[in-house]
């Protein structure tokens, strides 16, 4: 309270902002056009309750939500819409997925990478419900050793949780050979696609995974509030919440059958709607050509910054191969924060600095001292010209540091 606050009507169009927005990993931004205008047709035009019994309106807006499944179903290489289930966000899906999946006294393996999203409630069902968790390290490079994870599978495990691509070093894991190993031996295994969803192939099959949990407000260039898990045939997960899904209301008990079984309450319509224009869009510019574009400009980055003395990039060891365009960094003599906010103010530059919710691998890092690092992560809207000016940028703070030091 107290503070000052923008006007939302003094906000300018996206076309109008000036800043290089490198904030992608924490959501894409801008949306493509099509998702803002869908939004608001969606709305205008059949913002009711969907549902498939009723008036029209609803049925129409029901069956937006069920293309919305099949389109994503397909994305993820599945036959069964009714096993992609819509919810919140990643974190949701995460949560449906672990609580309804473990029980007390199991044995669970993950690894050092993950995101609070896991953490927290791998974290939560060690303290409280006696879940042995085992948190696998990740090498210098970045990358989790399968074997070392397969290494830890036991009797008791129940489940691997474990991340595709990591949001602070944007390293992708090799999830098909734990897969492989958790197929072989009945476990579950629950992958994090957060990061990868819409900027590489995500094929549940491929990956060998029995549940993927997704979100919508990233590379799928959908809006916030959006998510997903897509669920395998034969995976049953636990139901841990309970309540109205607009199907056989009579019934008391919440319903068994998918998606409903995952699903509670109304759904994000509007989110839904711009989720399944983002999804459209990127099949229409297709994954390759977004991911071709955002490592060439990773490549430039990556290596500009690799150049300027009192840079340190962390996990960046194997070159463009297995990750997707988010990298790392601190400058010396500065801890991570200042260097955003020198970015922000004097360039325009809009970056996330700190812990990136990530808190064991800066502490695998080392870089937990510092407040985390700075992240910078793109999206299909940057430009060359835009990873210069944070080159320069960049060059400009770490002479400020070694200057200070030699003073
Ligand atoms: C790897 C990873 N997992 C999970 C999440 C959580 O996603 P959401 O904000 O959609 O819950 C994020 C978001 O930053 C992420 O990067």
């Amino acid at each position: 309270m107290g503070k000052t606050r923008t006007p939302y009507f003094e906000l300018k169009m996206p076309k109008e902002v000036e800043i290089t927005y490198l904030d992608n990993a924490a959501t894409s931004y801008p949306k493509p056009a099509e998702v803002y205008e869908f939004m608001d047709l969606v709305y205008r035009s059949a913002g009711v309750n969907p549902g498939r019994s009723g008036f029209d309106l609803c049925r129409v807006a029901g069956d937006l939500i069920d293309e919305t499944r099949e389109l994503l179903c397909r994305h993820f290489g599945g036959t069964d819409p009714n096993r992609l289930v819509l919810c919140h966000n990643a974190t949701d899906a995460l949560n449906l997925a672990i609580f309804g999946i473990v029980r007390p006294g199991d044995h669970v393996v993950t690894t050092k990478l993950e995101h609070n999203s896991v953490i927290r409630p791998l974290w939560t069902l060690q303290e409280d419900e006696n879940v042995d968790v085992d948190w696998v390290e990740f090498d210098g490079a970045g990358y989790v050793d399968p074997t070392a994870v397969i290494e830890r599978l036991g009797p008791d495990t129940r489940a691997v949780v474990m991340n595709h691509g990591s949001n602070v070093l944007g390293t992708v894991q090799d999830v098909a050979a734990v897969g492989k190993a958790c197929r072989d031996r009945g476990i579950h295994l629950i992958v994090d696609v957060s990061q990868t969803a819409g900027k590489i192939p995500v094929q549940m099959d491929d990956l060998g995974a029995d549940v993927i949990c997704f979100t919508g407000h990233k590379s799928l260039m959908g809006p916030m509030g959006t998510g997903g898990l897509f669920v395998r045939e034969g995976v049953e997960i636990r139901k841990t919440r309970a309540g109205g899904t607009g199907v056989r209301s009579a019934d008391r008990r919440h319903l068994d059958e998918y998606p409903y079984r995952l699903e509670f309450g109304t759904h994000n319509l509007i989110g839904i709607a711009g989720l399944s224009a983002g999804v459209q869009w990127v099949n229409r510019i297709g994954m390759e050509a977004i991911h071709a574009h955002e490592m060439a400009l990773w490549q430039e980055l990556r290596d500009g910054l690799s150049k300027i003395d009192g840079v340190t990039l962390y996990g960046q060891g194997s070159g463009a191969e297995d990750r997707i365009a988010v990298l790392s960094f601190n400058v010396e003599g500065f801890e991570a924060a200042d260097v955003g906010t020198m970015l922000d103010v004097d360039s325009g530059i809009a970056c996330r600095t700190g812990l990136h919710c990530a808190p064991m691998l800066h502490e695998a890092l080392g870089t937990d001292t510092l407040h985390g690092s700075v992240r910078l992560s793109l999206g299909p809207y940057n430009t060359l010209e835009q990873i210069r000016r944070t080159l320069e940028a960049v060059r400009e703070i770490a002479e400020l540091g070694a200057r200070r030091r030699s003073s």
